[in-house]
C-alpha cells in the first residue's frame, strides 16, 4: 500500500528539486548581468541610473508611463536615450525581460556593429525563444540561425530572390491587390470610419500564400484556408495581448499547451502541402503548372534536387522536410506582417501630405499612362516597369524612415568595441547589441529637419543638405543578416502605390475612434499613429480612416 504513496512523494520531492535548481540559475543569472552592467558603470559606460536588483526595470517603467498606452518598446528605448541627452548609445538591463543590451541610436556606431566579421553574422540565442511559436524547429530558421547551418539554408533560399524572379511574381501580386481594389471599391460606399489594417494584413496573407507555397488562401475573399488560419491563430496566440500583465499568460501552461498544439497541426497541414508539391515536382509539372515563377518552395526544392547525388526519383529526407516546413512558416510571417505595417505608415503619412500624393500621381500618370484602370495589367505585362518610379521609391523610404516596422539585433563579443567618432568606447562582451531603428532614423544630429516628410531627401545628391549619411536610412538593416525580402518589399509596396495612389483618398479618422485629448503624444512624435506591438511594429489601432474615390483625372 506504500508505494502510491512513497512515488508520489519522491515524484514531488522531484519537483521541488527542479524547481530548486532552476530558481538558483535564475538568480545566478540575474546576479551575473547586475555585475557586468556595475563594471560597465565604474567605467563611466553610459546607462540610465542602474539598480542591483532591478537594473534598469525601473528606469524603463518610468520611461515606458510617459508613453501613450500601447506604445512599441522602441519608443522605451528611445526615451531612455533622449534621457540621456541623447546618448549615442547606451547599456540597457532589463534581466529578466531581456538580456542586457547595448542600444544604438548612431549610424556611425550600428555600421561599425553590422559590419564585424563575427558580431555582423551573429543573432542571439533569445531570439530563436521568440521565434518558436512562429516557425516551431525550437525557433531556428533563416531569421535565428548562425554560421554554417545559416549559410547553407540562405543559399537554398537565395534564387528566389533574384530580381527576375521577383518581377515574375508581380503579376499574382497584383492579381490580388485588384481584388483588394474590389474590396475598397465597395468600402467607399459606406459612410463609417473604418480601420484599413485588418484588410491589409489579408491582402499580404494571401500575397504571402501564392508567393511562398503557392497556395491561393483567399482571405480577402471566402477566409477559411486551414494554413493561414491555423498560422493565424498561432500569431494570435502569441501576440494575444501587448499589455505586460497579459504577456504574463505566456508563462501559462495552458497557452503553451495551445501553441504547441496548434504548431503540430500546422505542421500538418504544410507537410501535406509540401508532400504535394514534390510530387509535382518530381514529375516535372511545375513549369507549366501555372506559374511563371519559383516560389520559395518550388525554390527549395529545385535547390535540393540539384545538388549532386540526389535522384529525381527519390523523396525528400525528414531533416530537409523539417527544416523547410520552419522556413516556410518563418516566411510567411516574415512576408506578411511587416509589409503590411508598411502599407498602414504610408496610408498615414500621404493622408497627412497632399503636395506628396499630388507629385506621385504625377510620376504614376507620367508612367503608366493616364488611364487609372489600366495599370494593373501594364503591371503584370512588364513588372520592370516598376524600377522607373524614384519619386514612389522615395516616398516609400521615408514612410520607412518615420516608421521602422523592426530593428536589428546582434550578438556583442570581447573583439567589437564600438567606438564613435569623439573616442568614446563601447565594449560589447556579454551583451546584445541593438540598432534602435526609430532613435537612429529620426536622430536630430544625423538627419537634417529629422520629424518631417520629406521624401526629396532620397532624391537628391551629395551636396545638397538633405542627403542622408551612410547608415541612417536602415529599415532592412546591413552586413551579412539584412533582410533578404528587402527587394520584395520595394516592389511590392511600388505596386501598391500606383495601383491605389490615383484612385483613392484615404484619410485618417483617429479623432473619431480615440479621444486624443486625453493621450499624450509628446514622446511619440505627437504622431497619431505611432507604432505600437504585435509582432512587427504596427500602426495604433490600424489606421481608423475614411477612403473616397478620388475622382483624379490628370
Ligand atoms: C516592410 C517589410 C519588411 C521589413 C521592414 C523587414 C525588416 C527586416 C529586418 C530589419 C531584418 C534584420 C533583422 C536584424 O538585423 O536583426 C530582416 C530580416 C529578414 N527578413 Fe525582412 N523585412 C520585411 C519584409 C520581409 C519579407 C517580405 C521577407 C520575405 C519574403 C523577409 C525576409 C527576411 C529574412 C529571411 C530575414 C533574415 C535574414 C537573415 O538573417 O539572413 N522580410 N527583415
Ligand atoms: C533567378 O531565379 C530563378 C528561380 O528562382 C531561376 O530560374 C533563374 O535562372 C534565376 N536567374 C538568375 C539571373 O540568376
Ligand atoms: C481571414 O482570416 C481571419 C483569421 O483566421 C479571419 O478572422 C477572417 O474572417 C478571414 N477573412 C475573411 C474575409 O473571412
Ligand atoms: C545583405 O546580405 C547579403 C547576404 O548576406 C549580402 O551579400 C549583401 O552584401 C548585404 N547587403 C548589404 C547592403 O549589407
Amino acid at each position: 500500500m506504500d508505494s502510491p504513496w512513497l512515488l508520489l512523494n519522491a515524484s514531488f520531492g522531484f519537483l521541488v528539486a527542479v524547481a530548486l535548481v532552476r530558481f538558483i540559475a535564475f538568480v545566478s543569472e540575474v546576479w551575473q548581468h547586475r555585475a557586468l552592467m556595475r563594471q560597465l558603470q565604474r567605467a563611466g559606460k553610459p546607462m540610465p541610473p542602474h539598480s542591483s536588483i532591478f537594473g534598469h526595470l525601473l528606469q524603463a517603467k518610468v520611461a515606458a508611463d510617459e508613453l501613450p498606452p500601447g506604445a512599441h518598446s522602441c519608443y522605451i528605448l528611445d526615451r531612455l536615450s533622449v534621457k540621456q541627452d541623447r546618448a549615442e548609445a547606451y547599456y540597457f538591463d532589463s534581466y529578466p525581460i531581456a538580456v542586457p543590451m547595448l542600444i544604438v541610436t548612431d549610424p556611425y556606431l550600428a555600421n561599425q556593429a553590422m559590419n564585424h566579421p563575427w558580431t555582423g553574422a551573429e543573432k542571439p540565442a533569445t531570439l530563436t525563444e521568440w521565434f518558436h511559436p512562429i516557425s516551431g524547429r525550437g525557433g531556428l530558421n533563416l531569421f535565428t540561425e548562425n554560421g554554417q547551418e545559416w549559410k547553407r539554408n540562405h543559399e537554398t533560399f537565395l534564387p528566389f530572390f533574384n530580381s527576375s524572379n521577383l518581377d515574375a511574381t508581380m503579376p499574382v501580386v497584383v492579381e490580388e491587390m485588384v481584388v483588394f481594389r474590389d474590396i475598397l471599391r465597395k468600402e467607399v460606399h459606406s459612410p463609417n470610419t473604418f480601420c484599413l489594417e485588418p484588410l491589409t494584413l489579408r491582402l499580404m496573407n494571401d500575397i504571402i500564400g501564392r508567393v511562398v507555397f503557392n497556395v491561393e488562401l483567399r482571405n480577402q475573399t471566402s477566409g477559411t484556408h486551414p494554413l493561414s488560419e491555423t498560422m493565424l491563430r498561432q500569431l494570435r496566440l502569441k501576440f494575444a495581448s501587448n499589455n505586460v500583465v497579459d504577456n504574463l499568460g505566456q508563462l501559462n501552461p495552458f497557452r503553451k499547451l495551445q501553441i504547441w498544439n496548434n504548431g503540430r497541426i500546422l505542421n500538418k497541414h504544410i507537410r501535406a502541402h509540401i508532400e504535394n508539391r514534390v510530387e509535382v515536382f518530381r514529375s516535372a509539372k511545375v513549369q507549366d503548372d501555372q506559374t511563371a515563377f519559383n516560389s520559395l518552395l518550388d525554390q527549395a526544392l529545385a535547390t535540393y534536387y540539384s545538388q549532386s547525388g540526389r535522384q529525381q526519383s527519390e523523396t525528400i529526407d525528414g531533416e530537409f522536410m523539417t527544416m523547410l516546413c520552419a522556413q516556410l512558416r518563418m516566411f510567411f510571417f516574415a512576408g506578411y506582417d511587416s509589409t503590411s505595417g508598411t502599407l498602414i505608415s504610408l496610408c498615414y503619412l500621404i493622408s497627412k501630405h497632399p503636395e506628396v500624393l499630388a507629385k506621385l500621381r504625377a510620376e504614376h500618370d507620367e508612367v503608366f499612362g493616364r488611364s487609372v484602370a489600366a495599370c494593373p495589367d501594364k503591371i503584370i505585362e512588364s513588372p520592370a516597369i516598376l524600377n522607373s518610379l524614384p519619386y514612389s521609391h522615395a516616398v516609400i523610404k521615408e514612410a520607412m524612415r518615420l516608421f521602422p516596422p523592426a530593428n536589428g539585433i546582434r550578438t556583442g563579443c570581447k573583439d567589437l568595441v564600438l567606438k564613435s567618432r569623439d573616442g568614446t568606447e563601447y565594449p560589447t562582451e556579454g551583451v546584445l547589441v541593438q540598432s534602435n531603428h526609430i532613435s537612429i532614423q529620426r536622430n536630430p544630429s544625423v538627419w537634417v529637419r529629422p520629424l518631417e516628410f520629406l521624401p526629396e531627401r532620397f532624391l537628391v545628391g551629395p551636396e545638397h543638405e538633405l542627403y542622408p549619411p551612410k547608415g541612417a536610412w536602415r529599415p532592412f538593416e546591413f552586413g551579412v543578416r539584412n533582410c533578404t525580402g528587402q527587394a520584395f518589399v520595394i516592389k511590392e509596396v511600388k505596386a501598391f502605390l500606383s495601383i491605389f495612389a490615383r484612385e483613392f483618398n484615404f484619410e485618417e479618422r483617429y479623432d473619431e475612434l480615440y479621444a486624443d485629448e486625453k493621450v499624450d503624444l509628446t514622446n511619440v512624435y505627437h504622431e497619431k499613429a505611432f507604432l505600437t506591438e504585435a509582432g512587427a511594429a504596427h500602426a495604433r489601432g490600424g489606421l481608423p480612416c475614411r477612403v473616397s474615390l478620388s475622382g483624379y483625372t490628370s
